[in-house]
């Protein structure tokens, strides 16, 4: 068995099999793109993305913004698939899917099948009336017919908002609202544990009083639902009247590719806009040089299409490079905790990539799940979404990787629109709970209150600097303001703040968490207001406060301190009631893991609830400074309440 690490002093680093094959190798890279970014990504751009038109200017900067490859034209399908379909890779496979099912058929679909698909979805879309720059709500679970939409909507330039499929009605409605979707993207059901998931139903929940015209409906589990005649269309049946070749629309590199939805400190969540041009470059890159992409390869990225982490692997990163991706349908544990592991025997998985939260759970099952299977395929083993603790981060080495294969913790964001902090397979080194250094021509740092850079060993604040790399967000849909306010005022304009806290280790970069009242509840991102907003919808709540609760599995879950109004008496059907209530705004993820009643909440004198407080009262924290709050005295009560609660 090949072993693709050796341990070097205290780390882990590429072996010489490794350094043999890996696309970049030699530390110089940093230092080499560091004098001249601008020039590096130049370089990147033109070697990984074919342009129907080349750029006039690489890089400018207007603070706090920013555009990259100005002038620029190019299509996002064209280069994930039409330039494959000219080479041998036309029948390579592309797509490999997995059912939630194991004993149902599996899907397999080469370049050739899902850019024909692609094509006709693309013309039918058209027909359905969408233009370039329209907006295109998908709400479709993890069948390939996420990945063609999406590409669909990039070869016409209409630009899609893909919303996760366990997300709400309520949240679906809020999301197609602020984008003004005419057309929504959607299937029947689909499976999860074996049980039928009626998607349909929710859809037609959440488009009620919206801007949505058409909706497409994808055919994957054959479940009755309603369709409206002139308003609802089968997937199948428009793609049977559509012609088999859609010609590319030529966008400009700073087009809106598309718009993401995610949380942030407050209770809306904000669409995050990422362009064309910046956004495959950087893609293509770091999907090549982070995963060490080779044509053999089959890469496993566990992530749904709903986040960012699907956007670039599992579709845009991976299908510039012409890699055979495979996808799984549900979780990792059902029928049995070594679903994945089977998965990954029975296809040869080379690189897999997944999140701590995943890793914690499989871990929490044994070895043995583990053990029952040959993973001698796995080359590189990747991270993200939450940092990884040591013991998490052991396990998946020795023991999923049999202690041969790198471990690539990943650091970024929705924001970021690729990997921004890590270790190169080829270069390493690999360091338990340290994410590494910046991407070769982008630059981080982490900075104290003062915006001074920190010293090694202290915490501080994860800024990035300019250049900003070429995927960045290039702002909020329609919200400049919080655009501004969000990432731009802490460190000034040319400053970007991250909202994480890091520290720098043996010169490597360690995160340590969100600063911001950003939740990471198993990976996924949740602003405590949001659940907060939702809970004190009910009548009987006067005010709450929601906060991180560390968990073994997840990382985080929400804990919910609520006051509620003085003629009522807490009890059972009013707990069940907040939660369902979140489920109904939100969805599952967000569902408090325990409510706890209070006479009241620490605050300031202006009336704000300091949640830092309660954060550091749940982690058993030095607890600061009270002087600031208007009532210190409800400290100590909270502390005997949760002490009572065993917390
Ligand atoms: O707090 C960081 C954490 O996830 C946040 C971004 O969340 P989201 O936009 O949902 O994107 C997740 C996938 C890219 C970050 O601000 N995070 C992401 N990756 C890591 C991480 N924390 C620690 N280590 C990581 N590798």
């Amino acid at each position: 068995m090949v072993k693709w690490v050796v341990k070097k002093g205290k780390f882990y680093f590429p072996s010489k099999e490794m350094k043999k094959i890996a696309f970049v190798k030699n530390e110089k890279i940093y230092k080499e793109a560091g004098e001249n970014p601008i020039k590096f990504w130049e370089k990147l751009a033109r070697e990984g993305i074919s342009w129907f038109k080349t750029w006039k200017k690489t890089y400018v900067e207007k603070p706090p913004y920013f555009k990259w490859f100005v002038g620029g034209k190019l299509n996002a399908s064209y280069n994930c698939l039409d330039r494959h379909i000219n080479t041998w890779r036309k029948n390579k496979i592309a797509i490999i899917w997995e059912p939630d099912i194991p004993n149902e058929k599996n899907r397999i679909l080469s370049y050739y099948d899902l850019y024909r698909e692609v094509n006709r979805f693309a013309n039918a879309l058209r027909e359905l009336g969408v233009k370039k720059g329209d907006r295109v709500t998908i709400y479709l679970p993890m069948i390939p017919e996420i990945q063609i939409s999406m590409l669909a909507c990039a070869r016409i330039g209409a630009i899609h908002s893909v919303v996760f499929s366990a997300f709400s009605p309520n949240a679906l409605k809020t999301r197609i609202l602020d984008a003004e979707s005419k057309v929504l993207i959607t299937a029947d059901g689909y499976y999860r544990r074996g049980k039928l998931i009626n998607l349909k139903q929710s859809a037609d929940e959440a488009i009620e009083g919206t801007s949505i015209e058409k909706v497409v409906v994808v055919k994957r589990a054959s479940n009755e639902i309603n369709m409206k005649e002139g308003r609802d269309f089968w997937y199948d049946e428009i793609i049977k009247k559509s012609k088999n070749y859609c010609k590319p629309e030529i966008i400009d590199s700073e087009d809106v590719l598309f718009i993401l939805y995610s949380s942030g400190t407050t209770g809306k969540p904000k669409a995050i806009v990422h362009t064309t041009g910046g956004y495959l470059v950087q893609a293509y890159w770091t999907a090549k040089w982070n995963f060490d992409l080779h044509d053999e390869d089959i890469f496993w990225c566990t992530s749904d299409l709903g986040w960012i982490t699907g956007h670039t692997y599992v579709c845009y990163g991976p299908f510039l490079n012409g890699t055979t991706i495979l996808m799984h349908e549900s979780v990792p544990d059902y029928p049995q905790p070594d679903r994945w592991w089977e998965i990954i025997e029975k296809y040869g998985v080379t690189i897999f990539y997944t999140a701590p939260t995943a890793i914690r759970m499989l871990m929490k099952y044994g070895d043995e799940w583990v053990k029952k299977h040959d993973l001698s395929s796995l080359r590189i083993l990747g991270s993200v979404g939450e940092p990884v603790d040591k013991d998490a981060w052991l396990w998946y080495f020795n023991v999923v990787g049999n202690g041969r294969c790198p471990i690539i913790d990943t650091w970024w964001q929705t924001e970021t629109g690729g990997n921004l902090i890590n270790a190169l397979p080829g270069i390493g080194p690999f360091i338990p709970t340290v994410a590494g250094r910046a991407f070769p021509g982008t630059r981080a740092s982490v900075l104290d209150e003062k915006g001074k850079p920190v010293k090694e060993g202290e915490r501080g604040s994860l800024v990035l600097l300019p250049p900003f790399s070429p995927g960045m967000l290039r702002g909020l849909w329609k919200d400049e303001k919080r655009y501004i306010e969000t990432y731009w005022s802490k460190y000034g304009n040319r400053i970007y703040y991250t909202g994480d806290g890091a520290l720098i280790e043996n010169g490597f970069i360690k995160i340590t968490g969100r600063e911001d009242d950003v939740l990471k509840v198993a990976g996924h991102r949740l602003a405590n207001a949001e659940i907060e907003d939702a809970i004190n919808r009910h009548k009987d709540v006067i005010e709450s406060a929601v906060i991180g609760m560390p968990d073994p599995i997840k990382g985080e879950v929400p804990l919910a301190l609520v006051i509620l109004r003085k003629d009522v008496t807490p009890n059972e059907q009013l707990t069940n009631e907040l939660i369902k209530l979140v489920e109904k705004e939100i969805g599952p993820i967000a569902r408090p893991a325990k409510i706890i009643y209070v006479d009241d909440l620490p605050k300031t004198r202006s009336g704000k609830i300091m949640r830092r407080i309660l954060k550091r009262l749940i982690k058993k924290e030095d607890l600061g400074d009270l002087s600031t709050l208007a009532n210190p005295e409800c400290v100590e009560k909270l502390k005997e309440i949760l002490v009572s609660q065993n917390l």
